[in-house]
C-alpha cells in the first residue's frame, strides 16, 4: 500500500459510524474529513516517528486526531464570520452542504473527537513501561497546547484581527503564521518524535525544523491564494485579497515570497541532517513542498 493509502485507512478507522439521532453531526464530520486533501500532517507525523526508529500503533490515534483537528479548524475557518469561503478540498465547504449551525457543531465534534481518539489511545501503551507512559503524556500535552488558544487558535484571532487593517508589520505577520498554521505542523512532527522516543537534543530540532516547515507553508499557502487555480487547490483563489488580510506576499512581493519559502525550506532539510536517523522520504517531503501546487 501507498503511503496515502495507509494514512486514509488509520483516519478512517477512527472515525464515527453514521447513526443516532444525532447522525447529522456524524455525517458531516464524515464528509469534511473524507472530502480529501493532502493529509500533510499525518504523514509528516508518521516520517518523523520512523525517522527516530518509532514502529508501534501507538502513532496511529495521534494521527487521525492531528488530522481531525486541522480539518476542524478548516471547517471553521471557512465560516462567513471567518473567511467566507464556499469550496474546501474541491467539494462545497461543510457550512455550505450542512447549513451554517450544523458547520459549526462539525467542527466542535471533530475538535472533541481528537482528543477522544487520543484518551483512547492510551490503550496502545503498555502501562509498566514508565518510558512509554512519559511520553504518551508529552505527546498528549503538545497537541493539546499547539491546538488552543496558545497555540493555533492564537494565530486565528490575530489574522481576523489584522483584516482592513493597513499598518500589520512583518513581526505580527511571523507571529500569526507561526501560529494559525506552523502550530499545527509542529504538533505533527514533535509528536512522532516524542512517541518515538527521541531525546531532548533531538525534539528540540525537530521543533525548529518544524516551524520552518509551518511558515514555508503558509507562505506558499498565501503564494497559492494568488498565483494558483481553484481546480488544482480545490478551494477558492483571491480569498486574501478579498478579506483584506495582511500577508507576506502582499508585504514584500511574489519573488521574494517564493525566494523565503526555499530558504525556509532548505534550512530545515540542513537542520534535519543534525540528527544521527536518516529519512529520505521526509527530505524529499520537505522539497516536494516547496514547489506544490495545491
Ligand atoms: C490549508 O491546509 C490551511 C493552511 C494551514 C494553509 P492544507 O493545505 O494542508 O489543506 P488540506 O488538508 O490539504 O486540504
Ligand atoms: C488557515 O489559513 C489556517 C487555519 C488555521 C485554518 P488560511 O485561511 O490561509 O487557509 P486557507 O487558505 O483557507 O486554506
Ligand atoms: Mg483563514
Ligand atoms: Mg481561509
Ligand atoms: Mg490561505
Amino acid at each position: 500500500m501507498d503511503e496515502l493509502k495507509i494514512i486514509e485507512k488509520i483516519i478512517s478507522e477512527y472515525m464515527p459510524k453514521e447513526d443516532g439521532l444525532q447522525k447529522t453531526i456524524f455525517e458531516g464530520m464524515n464528509y469534511a474529513v473524507s472530502a480529501g486533501g493532502k493529509r500533510i500532517r499525518p504523514i509528516l507525523m508518521y516520517e518523523t516517528y520512523k525517522l527516530f526508529g518509532g514502529n508501534g500503533d501507538v502513532i496511529k490515534p495521534f494521527m487521525a486526531a492531528i488530522e481531525m483537528i486541522h480539518t476542524y479548524s478548516l471547517v471553521h475557518d471557512d465560516m462567513p464570520c471567518v473567511d467566507n469561503d464556499d469550496m474546501r478540498r474541491g467539494k462545497p465547504t461543510t457550512h455550505i452542504v450542512y447549513g451554517e449551525t450544523m458547520g459549526l457543531f462539525v467542527g466542535d465534534g471533530l475538535l472533541n473527537l481528537a482528543f477522544e481518539t487520543i484518551a483512547n489511545g492510551m490503550d496502545y501503551v503498555d502501562t509498566a513501561d514508565s518510558k512509554q507512559v512519559e511520553a504518551y503524556k508529552e505527546a498528549f500535552k503538545y497537541i493539546s497546547k499547539c491546538a488552543g488558544s496558545f497555540g493555533m487558535l492564537a494565530g486565528q484571532v490575530v489574522d481576523k484581527e489584522s483584516e482592513d487593517k493597513e499598518d500589520i508589520d512583518l513581526d505580527t505577520i511571523m507571529y500569526l503564521y507561526e501560529k494559525k498554521t506552523g502550530e499545527l505542523l509542529r504538533a505533527s512532527m514533535v509528536v512522532g518524535a516524542i512517541l518515538a522516543g527521541a531525546d531532548k537534543t533531538d525534539v528540540d530540532i525537530i521543533e525548529k525544523v518544524a516551524t520552518n516547515v509551518g511558515i514555508a507553508f503558509q507562505i506558499q499557502d498565501d503564494i497559492l491564494d494568488v498565483i494558483g487555480t481553484e481546480e488544482e487547490l480545490g478551494k477558492p483563489i483571491g480569498s486574501d485579497e478579498r478579506n483584506n488580510k495582511s500577508t507576506y506576499v502582499a508585504h514584500v512581493g511574489l519573488e521574494e515570497s517564493k525566494e523565503e519559502v526555499k530558504r525556509l525550506t532548505n534550512e530545515a532539510i540542513e537542520l534535519l541532517s543534525e540528527i544521527d536517523g536518516k529519512n529520505e522520504f521526509l527530505e524529499e517531503f520537505l522539497t516536494f513542498l516547496i514547489n506544490r501546487k495545491k
